[in-house]
Formats: structure tokens, sequence, C-alpha cells
């Protein structure tokens, strides 16, 4: 069994005020790396980072897992003016954007006009660019404008409601109703009954979502089975990263309330090199052609929701960043220098860099807070983190309470990752270890991976 190497740093409670920092230098530093955010993803990337030889790795704001990798740094996402002073002040060299609502609210476009920020790299599209995650409406025009495949759909405002009830009629159930804007991941509802789905959107257009659905896109229902497939571009060439599979269901069998996801897989028996080929000529290339041809210049992630159907992958979803718990299992499978592929692409060189995949399977089994999605405590003394063997523990929700305890913090809570060869072997590994963590309420799915096995 392969071992994951960890960091060997030890937890640290201090999260550095930014302010108080000025003037002071880490030394023996190449480079300093700022990974923006808070979640598993942001654990994982900043670990990933970390590893890379002569990196220091901030993370703003951070949690009580990524104060193992490096040093959390207090500042809130949307306080522009402070990451500016504090990449100033820091001499950091790159900046990695772990969620979208900063790219969405325009953080690379602030870097760019910035003068003083001209020699910090930042990983993340414009404010343009991100509108393929930030509105649902510019996503699929852009897709039918550029012959990307996608569900059949329709735009719909208070303006022509009547022709979004006709659509509804015309298309047969489920029928899938989004939010165009951000809706912290809960923007769409899938609907059995067309009485129910005419009467939700009527609720979307009334402020149901707030401003995000002022617009809804009603959309066909696609059948098969979903993938996340995460692309690394610097505007002219890319890298496809490992892919991975999501399980989005609060409870086994995928039944229950949607989440922000309870596990992942990687690599996916089914994303076979046809079929990653086939993404790459209908998918991939089409959308740098159709950046390029908007004149957005994107350098960074692009994370595609596919559906495969019967071999065809079609497009669900554009995300500008990577999938979370998707780079919990994604980074374990990344050979060799992480930073260095950023650069790579901050600097438009990705075609001069290579990256290996691991052959082995990662699973990643998030543990969750009792009564998650819906209302749950925080707060919880976490048990077990230092028993844990061959395992990565991805924190995803915690932070440390006064007496240095993690505890809770977050929905979403601790991400296991395992290695081995094939799903069993990695599953069970993620699941013995899983079970050593204790917290009042814990919840976990127990059956990631298992449709990937029964495909085989
Ligand atoms: P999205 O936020 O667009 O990823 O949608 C959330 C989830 O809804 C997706 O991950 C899919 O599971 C499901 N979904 C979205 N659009 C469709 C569709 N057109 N057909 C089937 N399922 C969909
Ligand atoms: N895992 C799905 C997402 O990050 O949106």
């Amino acid at each position: 069994m392969e071992k994951i190497i960890m960091y060997p740093g030890e937890a640290r409670k201090e999260t550095l005020d930014w302010k108080a920092v000025q003037g002071q230098h880490i030394t023996a530093v190449n480079h300093n790396i700022l990974v923006l955010g808070s979640g598993g993803r942001e654990h994982a990337l900043a670990w990933k980072l970390a590893q890379s030889e002569g990196t220091h790795v901030f993370i703003a704001p951070g949690n009580a897992g990524t104060a193992q990798v490096g040093t959390n740094v207090n500042i809130k996402l949307s306080d522009f003016e402070a990451i500016k002073e504090f990449c100033l002040n820091r001499s950091i060299n790159l900046v990695v954007v772990g969620p979208e609502q900063p790219l969405v609210d325009g953080i690379v476009d602030f870097f760019k006009q910035e003068e003083s920020l001209r020699a910090v790299k930042i990983i993340g599209p414009d404010k343009r660019g991100a509108q393929l995650e930030g509105s649902k409406a510019f996503a699929k025009d852009f897709m039918e404008k550029y012959g990307i495949p996608t569900a059949k759909c329709i735009k719909i405002n208070k303006e022509n409601l009547s022709e979004g009830y006709k659509f509804l009629e015309t298309v047969k159930s489920p029928y899938v109703l989004k939010a165009d804007g951000l809706a912290a991941g809960k923007g769409v509802l899938i609907l059995n009954d067309l009485q129910e789905a005419k009467e939700e959107l009527s609720r979307m257009l009334d402020g149901k979502f707030g401003a995000a659905s002022a617009t809804v896109v009603i959309e066909e229902f696609l059948k098969g089975i979903e993938v996340s497939v995460f692309v690394l571009t610097d505007g002219e060439h890319y890298v496809l990263l490992p892919e991975a599979k999501d399980y989005k269901r609060i409870g086994d069998g995928d039944t229950g309330l949607n989440t922000g996801g309870m596990g992942a897989v990687s690599p996916v028996p089914f994303c076979t090199p046809e079929f990653l080929d086939r993404v790459e000529d209908r998918i991939v290339k089409p959308t740098l052609k159709g950046l390029k041809a908007e004149g957005i210049d994107y350098k960074g992630f692009i994370f595609l929701g596919l559906m495969n159907d019967g071999g065809n992958p079609c497009v669900i979803e554009y995300n500008v960043r990577m999938g979370d718990p998707e780079t919990e299992a994604v980074m374990t499978r990344i050979e060799g220098d992480f930073a260095d592929l950023l650069f790579a692409c901050a600097d438009g060189r990705l075609n001069e860099v290579h990256y290996a995949k691991s052959d082995k399977t990662a699973v990643t089994v998030m543990l969750v807070s009792g009564g998650y999605p819906e209302a749950y405590e925080k707060g919880k003394i976490m048990t077990g983190l230092e028993a844990l063997k061959d395992v990565v523990a991805f924190h995803a929700g915690t932070s440390f309470n006064a007496d240095n305890e993690v505890v809770t913090s977050g929905g979403r809570v601790i991400a296991v990752t395992a290695h081995g060869n094939g799903i069993e072997e990695a599953r069970n590994k993620a699941y013995q270890e899983a079970e050593k963590i204790h917290f009042e309420g814990v919840n976990f799915r127990h059956d990631i991976g298992l449709d990937l096995m029964r495909m085989q």
C-alpha cells in the first residue's frame, strides 16, 4: 500500500493578522503562495503546493487543517484591498483562488488593474470568464454558439413566463429549473410534477433565490452518469487533471437532499481514453476556442460537470474552479511539482510542462455534522485524527477552540482520502480510517465508489 506523504507540520493555532505581519519575510523560500478559501478543496490545494520545494503557503482564511501545511491569514475573501496589501507585504508570487465568488466578483480584474500587483500571478479567470459559472444563461448561450453538447434549454424571466410554461408542457418529466446566478449550490431544482414545476418557476422569478433567480434556465433532463473533468488552461494550452466522480446526495444509494458533496473517486473507470478523447474534441477544444473568440483571457481551472450518456459526454455545467470534494481525491493523484504547473499556467507555458498521474485509485469519504445539509450544530470536539494511518484527512469545516482543540465549524467537516489498487482497496482503507474519527453527530455515506465497482 502506497503511503501518502503528509506535510510534516504540526497543527498551529495562530492565525496571522495580515496587518501584524507587515515587513516580516520568510527566508529560504523561493515562492510564497497564497491560497484563498477555507474548505477541503483549499486544504488539498495547500497540502499539494506545500510539497513543492521552496514554497511557503499562506491560506486565507484557512481552517485547522490548512494550519498544518502553511500559515493561515485572517483576511475576508471579499476584501480585495486587504488581499492586495498582504500580497505586497509578504512578497506573494502566486495567488490561487479556491471558490467561485471572488472570481465572479472580479478579483482577477482587480489584480490586473492594480499596477503594484503586476508581478503577482493569479490563477483564475477574470470576471467575464467567470460568467461561465456565474451565469447559467451566459454558459448556455456560449455552448450554443460554439457547438458544445449540452441539454436543450430556454431562458425565462418575468416578461416571457408564459413561454416557460409552454416549454415545460413540451418536455418530459423530470423538469430541471436553474437559477441563472450563484445560489450557494442550491439554485437547481429537479421536479417530477408539471404543476409543481410551474409553481416553482413562478416562485423563482419572484425571488426564491434573490436576484440569482430573476432569470431561470429551464432544461431538458439528461440521462446518464455524472463525472467531473478538470482542465487547467493558460488560455492557449491545457492539461487535463485527473477526473473524479462526486456523490452529491446525503444518503446511501443517492437518496435524500443534495449536499456540497459527500465523497469522491478518482480515476473513474468509465472515463476510458476514448471517452476522454471525445471530451477533449467535443468540449475542451471548442470551449477554449470560444473563450479566445470572445476575447476572454482565461488562466485557471475549468471544471466540466459532464453527463456520460452511453459514451457521449454532454455538459451539465461549467465551474471556474476546482470541485469540492473532488480536489481532495484529485490532488493526491497528481505526481510531481504542482506549483511548477501553476506557475507555467500563469506564464502561458503549459505546453512546456508535463505532470504524471498516479495509477492508484483515490477514494474520499466526507464526514459531516449531524443534521447537515439542514441545520446542524458547530463546535463539537473532534478526536481520532492522530490515530489515522496511510490516509490524508483534509479539513473541510474545522477550527480551534480556546483550548487549541480541533472542533467542527461547518456542515462538511473532514474528507478522508485513501489510495489503493482499485476502488475496493481504497474504499476499505478510507472507511477503516474514517471510523477512527469521532465528534458528536458525525455522519457519512457508506457507499462511496460502490456504484462504480458494480459497473466494472
Ligand atoms: P448544477 O448546479 O448545474 O451542477 O446542477 C446540480 C445537479 O443537478 C447536477 O450535478 C446534476 O446532478 C443535476 N442536473 C443539473 N442539470 C441537469 C440536467 N439537465 N439533467 C439531469 N440532471 C441535471
Ligand atoms: N463537487 C461539486 C462542486 O464542487 O461544485
